[in-house]
This record gives structure tokens, sequence and C-alpha cells, in this order.
């Protein structure tokens, strides 16, 4: 029945965040990577999710970049912005993604799905440190950082090491090293192995992992079976208060203990 799958689906959740160690785990039907709707569903519940821990008023919310987080954008509603005064400001800038999947293209996506703001983030993709490190004085780049630091929210997904390093064009050179130190995991620029060890970081500006601990809400979105091993190794990194928002995809491969 309707009831025992629900109930079975509870204690499946209850199940993941005891052997992840996180506070909430909500997993919802299917494979994101073979079925697009189960991404969006997974979208749906990050739009619930949200108005259930937002409070009301004003809420920053500090977002990553990537297809899934592009896709949650698209799911988010004007409910979510009723009582609340949302801005979306990227959380880190520079990662080397394709223009419609950075963080300020979803950021703005989810101003115009939810009717709050957003607020852009001028750090070129693709330059040296010696380069991004001068704009860090500019009076654009600091108000955007300084809202970075006040927010209340921060959504992110999880990806594979090593297709991340290639998607973002990384050197050669830097995808060996990856390999060489097994690299399986990535968020927010920074690469861990299996242990949730940081292997290595992209050398950028905005919010650190560290900053995660003080942070009052935080949502990781990321399914699909293919990345079970890539979240498993972050949920040693993420902060408690995590609300892990997966698949049955990701789930029933992390908890079988693959
Ligand atoms: O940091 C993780 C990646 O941004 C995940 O990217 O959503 O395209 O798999 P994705």
């Amino acid at each position: 029945t309707v009831m025992e799958q629900l109930l079975g689906v509870r204690s499946k959740e209850k199940q993941l965040c005891k052997l992840l160690g996180i506070d909430h785990c909500l997993i919802v039907a299917g494979d994101a990577t073979e079925l697009p709707k189960v991404l969006t569903d997974m979208g749906k519940l990050v739009n619930e999710t949200l108005d259930v821990i937002l409070p009301h008023g004003e809420n920053i919310i500090a977002v990553m970049g990537g297809t899934t987080m592009a896709q949650v954008a698209n799911s988010l509603t004007p409910k979510l912005a009723e009582k609340r005064h949302l801005i979306f400001v990227p959380a880190r800038g520079g990662l080397g993604e394709a223009v419609d999947i950075q963080a300020n293209a979803v950021c703005a996506r989810m101003a115009v799905h939810t009717g709050g703001q957003h607020r852009v983030l001028y750090i070129p993709e693709h330059v040296s440190e010696q380069t991004y490190k001068p704009l860090l004085a500019e009076p654009a780049v600091k108000e955007v950082l300084q809202l970075v630091d006040k927010s209340s929210a921060v959504v992110h997904s999880i990806g594979e090491a090593i297709p991340m390093a290639k998607r973002r064009d990384m050197s050669t050179a830097t995808i060996t090293m990856l390999q060489q130190k097994q690299a399986v995991g990535e968020a927010f620029g920074y690469f861990f192995n299996q242990a949730g060890e940081v292997v290595y970081k992209i050398p950028r500006i905005g919010l650190q992992l560290r900053d995660l601990e003080r942070i009052p809400s935080v949502i990781a979105v990321a399914g699909g079976a293919n990345k079970a091993a890539a979240i498993k190794a972050y949920a040693q990194l993420a902060p408690q208060q995590t609300w892990l928002i997966t698949d049955e995809g990701a789930a029933n491969l992390i908890l079988k203990g693959a």
C-alpha cells in the first residue's frame, strides 16, 4: 500500500542519516541519472524544505552552481517569498563552469522563480590567482562577499571528482593528481577522497567548507547511483545540521555499503 511505501521510505531515511552522521535525509523515488523527473522531484523537495526551515523576514541564501542546482532553481516557487525577503547570492565564483550553470545564473533563476532578489559575484571563471586576487578589493565584489558571510542558508550539490574536474577544464596534471589521490567527490570546489579527506581545493573566494558549521540551514542536493560514493564521502565533511536531499538511486547503494 501507499502507507507501507511511505513508512519504508521514512525508515530508509532514518538509516541513511545514521550511516552518514547527519541530521536530516530525504529520499525521492527513482534514480536521477535515468529519469529527469527524479531531479524535478528533488527540486520540489528543496522548495518544501526551505519553506519549512527558513525563518520569516530577510533571508540571504548562498547557492552553488551545477546542473542539479540549475534544475532546483526551476522548482522554487513564489510561496517561498510570501513572508520572506529572499536574496540569493553566489556562494563561490570562478570554479570554471559553463555560463548557464554558474552560481550567478542559478541565483538569477531562483530570484525569478520566487520573486526574490539576487546579487552577482563578478569573478571571471578561468583566470589565475594573481588576476582575481585584486578583484577582492572591488566594492561590488566585497558587498556580495559580505552578504555571503551573513547567509542564513546554503544550497549546494555534490559531484563526482573526475567528471567535475574534466567539466571545469582543469589541467591534465591536476586531473592526474586527483586520480592518484583517489578523489571520489567534489563540493564547493573542494575535492575529497573516500575517507572524507580534502585532497585538493580550487583556490577561489567565497564560502569555505569550515564556514558551513555556523550557517543555520544547509541543504545538500545530489542524486543518482553514480553519485553514491561522492555523497558518502562528503557526509564526513558535512556539518551536522545538513539536510541531504537525494534519490533511491544513490541512497540504496549507500545503504548497501557500496
Ligand atoms: O559541486 C558539485 C557539482 O556542482 C555537481 O554538479 O549538479 O552538475 O552534477 P552537477
